[in-house]
C-alpha cells in the first residue's frame, strides 16, 4: 500500500502524467508492466510491479489487447515470447541489459561441445536467440530451484557468473560450468563499501540480490531476487537496511516504507542505465502512438519459449 504522504509529495507535473497514463490505458486497452528498478514514476504508472519472475507469470493472464513493458529490452521480448497473439511494446526499445549482451548463442555450443552431458540453464537476463539453444531458464529467484529440479548431474549455466556461483553453493551435489558473464551493476559494487555501510549502520541487516560478487553475498544476511528483498523488508522487525541492488528497489521501499531507512552502499554503481531509459513521455507517446512495438521472427520465438515454459512448470 503506498503512503498517502507520498502521493501528496509528488508535483503538479508528475500528478498530470500518471492521470493521462491511466486514461490513454483505459482508451487503448493497455497494460503496463514495470520492473522495480524503473524510476519511481514509471512504476506508479504501472498496472503491476516486479521482478523478472513474477513479470513472466503475469503476462500469461492478462486480459488486454496491448502490453507496454517498462523495463530492459529482454524482458519486453520476453513478454512477446509469451504473448504472441497481444502486441508488446517497449517505450525504449535500445533499454538493454549488458549482462544479457555479454553472451550469444556461440558460446553456448562452444560449452555444449566441451561438456555434453551438460544440461544448459540459462538466466532469463539473456536474448531470444540465447534462450533458444537453452534447456531451461530461471530468474533469480527461482534458480536454486530450477538447478535442482534439472535432470542430470552437470549444469552450465549462463551467463551470470556470480549467480551461478551462488546458485551452486546451494545445489553442492551438482557440477556446474559457467560463463563468465556478470552484471557490471552488481560485480562493480566492492566488498570495502559494504564494510563501510555496515561500519557506519551497525545491526542494519544487509539484503543483497545475488547478481553481487561472492564475497558480498557471504557476507548479508539475505540474498535474493528483487522481489524477495522487498518481502524481507515489508516482513522484518528491523528499521535500518543496507540494500546490495539497483537503486530503484531502494526508492521504492522509501515510498513504501517511510518509517525505515536505507542506504545504499554505492549509489554511482548500483545505478543502471537501462532500466532508467524509459521516460514519462516516452511512456506516453507508447500508449498514444503505438511506439517501441516489439517483434520476433516466429521459429525463433518457438525456440526460446520452450526453456521458458519449462522454468514455469517448475513451481
Ligand atoms: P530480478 O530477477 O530480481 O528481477 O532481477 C533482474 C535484474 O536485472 C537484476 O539485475
Ligand atoms: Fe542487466 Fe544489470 Fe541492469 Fe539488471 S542491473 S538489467 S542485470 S545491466
Amino acid at each position: 500500500m503506498i503512503n498517502p504522504a507520498y502521493f501528496e509529495s509528488l508535483g503538479n507535473e508528475t500528478l498530470e502524467f500518471l492521470s493521462k497514463a491511466e486514461k490513454l490505458k483505459k482508451e487503448k486497452n493497455a497494460v503496463v508492466l514495470a520492473h522495480f528498478y524503473e524510476p519511481i514514476e514509471i512504476q506508479l504508472a504501472a498496472d503491476f510491479v516486479g521482478d523478472s519472475l513474477e513479470l513472466a507469470r503475469r503476462c500469461k493472464d492478462l486480459e488486454c489487447e496491448k502490453i507496454v513493458f517498462c523495463g530492459v529490452s529482454f524482458m519486453a521480448e520476453t513478454a512477446k515470447l509469451l504473448c504472441p497473439e497481444k502486441c508488446v511494446f517497449i517505450p525504449a526499445p535500445d533499454a538493454g541489459c549488458l549482462m544479457a549482451d555479454m553472451i550469444d548463442e556461440n558460446h553456448i555450443l562452444r560449452l555444449r561441445e566441451e561438456h555434453p552431458h551438460a544440461s544448459v540453464v540459462c538466466y532469463i537476463n539473456s536474448t531470444a536467440r540465447t534462450k533458444a539453444v537453452s534447456d531451461i531458464c530461471c530468474t533469480s529467484a527461482n534458480a536454486v530451484k530450477v538447478a535442482s529440479a534439472v535432470e542430470g548431474d552437470e549444469i552450465i549455466f549462463v551467463p551470470d557468473r556470480n549467480l551461478g556461483r551462488f546458485v551452486a553453493e546451494q545445489v553442492p551435489q551438482k557440477k556446474f560450468f559457467f560463463h563468465p558473464g556478470y552484471c557490471p551493476i552488481h560485480d562493480n559494487l566492492k566488498l570495502e563499501k559494504v564494510l563501510e555501510a555496515k561500519a557506519e549502520h551497525p545491526g542494519a541487516p544487509v539484503l543483497t540480490h545475488p547478481e553481487c560478487q561472492p564475497e558480498i553475498c557471504a557476507l548479508s544476511d539475505f540474498v535474493g531476487s528483487t522481489s524477495q528483498i522487498l518481502r524481507f523488508v515489508a516482513e522484518s522487525e528491523d528499521r535500518e537496511f543496507i540494500i546490495c541492488t539497483e537503486d530503484g528497489v531502494i526508492e521504492r521501499m522509501r515510498m513504501l516504507h517511510p518509517e525505515k531507512t536505507f542506504f545504499n552502499p554505492d549509489r554511482e554503481t548500483l545505478f543502471c542505465e537501462g532500466m532508467k531509459k524509459i521516460t514519462p513521455e516516452m511512456l506516453i507517446d507508447t500508449l498514444e502512438n503505438g511506439v517501441g512495438e516489439v517483434f520476433l521472427d516466429e521459429g525463433l520465438r518457438e525456440r526460446a519459449l520452450r526453456p521458458i515454459e519449462r522454468m514455469l512448470e517448475i513451481k
